[in-house]
């Protein structure tokens, strides 16, 4: 069968890359995909950008199902078009991802259901949303309502900060709005399920490292490195989230007449403590896989992929199972110089070691120029490798990051290490 990826980053490459192995796969077209899903064996790259040009393709060439990678096509509508036209695709309608592409929705959400995050208050008014920062303090978080593309949160360390991020936010454009939230401590994860409007598969944990330097400095990212599984999340944790996160979140879309297919992103907060009573938020839902941590998930998935995103657009995801490595899988982001404030585009990536294995280079930023690899900006590449321990899948990832090289490179050395201590406790 021929399947349709849509997205051309490094989550896309990873999907597209796993989806090829299947024996029943012929062919995995990605619209647009980048320059490592260009030309690969069973991969190629076509140049659609519009639903109405997806839709005419899959259609035409007889796509046996698409699946939909970034947030923007889906708050489009893409899944609703395709279905429409009785074209098979996994994804989240447009009506369900607003859960992700407007932060007022999903905290009134969580509130109508009960599910815990921060404490807030909308607002259109600058000077209303000023007077309430000034009462609650800092640190706190501002979040503009809308898609913001991972650039739409100040957490602030003082009021005058978060007025600031205020005033750009609401400036932007009109009929604007802004979220403010309590500030919340603790540890991220990431919790990452599929669902197919009844079922729900969860997929393996994952963590990501969302400062752009060593040790969580810097500014927020899109994500420089990521890894699988986060050992924060002991088998108690997990059920807790199920139950008291994911679960109410699925069956509350369902009781409102929006029934949730396709990925499901929580970005959760984990407060200090024993697991039965440490804290959960929710920090934010995305209607999609995280990236970086599609590409570590994808390297564990020892199941035909194919055949589970088969049976979750048929409705038949109660069928499926993935049977996932037991080794960690751990990728590193190599990124353009100057990211993420206004990355450096055009550098020739140079060396580049050959895939094997243990290890896998999943491109984002890159494009080929007559047969030239290059960069086309932000988040270039991620070196993605698996090993028995977090100190060994560090190992490979890094020996193949030595071995690549464009000008203006930067990337990480530290990623994984809040899963070090777990991981060398076990070996
Ligand atoms: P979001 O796009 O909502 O996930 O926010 C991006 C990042 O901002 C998160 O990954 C957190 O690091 C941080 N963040 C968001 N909301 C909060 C909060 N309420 N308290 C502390 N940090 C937050
Ligand atoms: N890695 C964070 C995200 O995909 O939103």
């Amino acid at each position: 069968m021929k399947l349709l990826v849509i997205g051309g980053g490094g989550r896309e490459h990873a999907l597209a890359w796993r989806l090829a192995q299947s024996a029943r796969v012929q062919r995995v077209y990605i619209a647009p995909g980048n320059g490592g899903t260009d030309g690969g064996e069973r991969l190629e790259n076509v140049a659609l950008t519009s639903i109405d040009e997806l839709l005419s393709f899959a259609r035409n060439q007889g796509i046996a199902y698409t699946i939909v990678g970034p947030e923007a096509p889906l708050a489009l509508g893409v899944v609703d078009a395709f279905r429409d036209r009785g074209l098979k695709i996994f994804g989240a309608t447009q009506a369900a991802a607003r859960i992700e592409s407007s932060k007022d929705f999903a905290k009134a959400f969580m509130a109508r259901h009960h599910i815990p995050t921060a404490p807030y208050q909308t607002f259109d008014d600058a000077a209303k949303a000023k007077a309430y920062l000034t009462t609650q303090g800092a640190p706190i978080v501002v979040k503009a309502d809308g898609l913001a593309a991972g650039k739409g949160v100040v957490v602030a360390a003082t009021v005058a900060e978060a007025c600031a991020a205020v005033d750009r936010m609401l400036d932007a454009n009109a009929g604007s709005r802004v979220v403010i939230e309590a500030c919340l401590q603790g540890e991220e994860t990431s919790f990452i399920v599929m669902c197919d409007g009844k079922t729900i598969l969860p997929l393996a944990t994952s963590q990501d490292h969302k400062r752009l330097r060593d040790g969580d400095q810097g500014p927020n990212t899109g994500g420089m490195g990521a890894y699988s599984p986060a050992p924060l999340v002991t088998p108690a944790l997990h059920n807790r989230i199920m139950r008291e996160i994911i679960n109410p979140t699925i069956h509350g879309m369902a009781r409102e007449g929006i029934p949730y297919t396709g990925f499901l992103y929580a970005g959760l907060m984990i407060g200090a403590g024993p697991d039965a009573t440490r804290r959960i938020d929710v920090l934010e839902f995305n209607c999609r896989l995280g990236d970086p941590e599609t590409q570590p998930i994808m390297m564990r998935i020892k199941s035909d992929l194919a055949d589970v995103f088969e049976l979750a657009v048929n409705g038949r995801l109660d069928e499926a199972t993935i049977d996932w490595d037991r080794r960690v899988a751990l990728g590193v982001v190599m990124v353009a110089e100057n990211y993420p404030a206004a990355p450096r585009t055009g550098d020739i990536i140079t060396q580049l070691p050959a895939d094997r294995d243990d290890c896998v280079i999943f491109h984002a930023g890159t494009r080929r120029d007559n047969g030239v690899l290059k960069t086309t900006g932000g988040r270039v590449l991620c070196v993605t490798a698996l090993g028995d321990s977090v100190k060994r899948a560090q190992a490979t990832a890094y020996a193949a990051v030595q071995q690549t090289h464009f000008d203006g490179q930067h990337y990480r050395g530290d990623i994984g290490w809040r899963a070090l201590p777990a991981s060398e406790a076990q070996t």
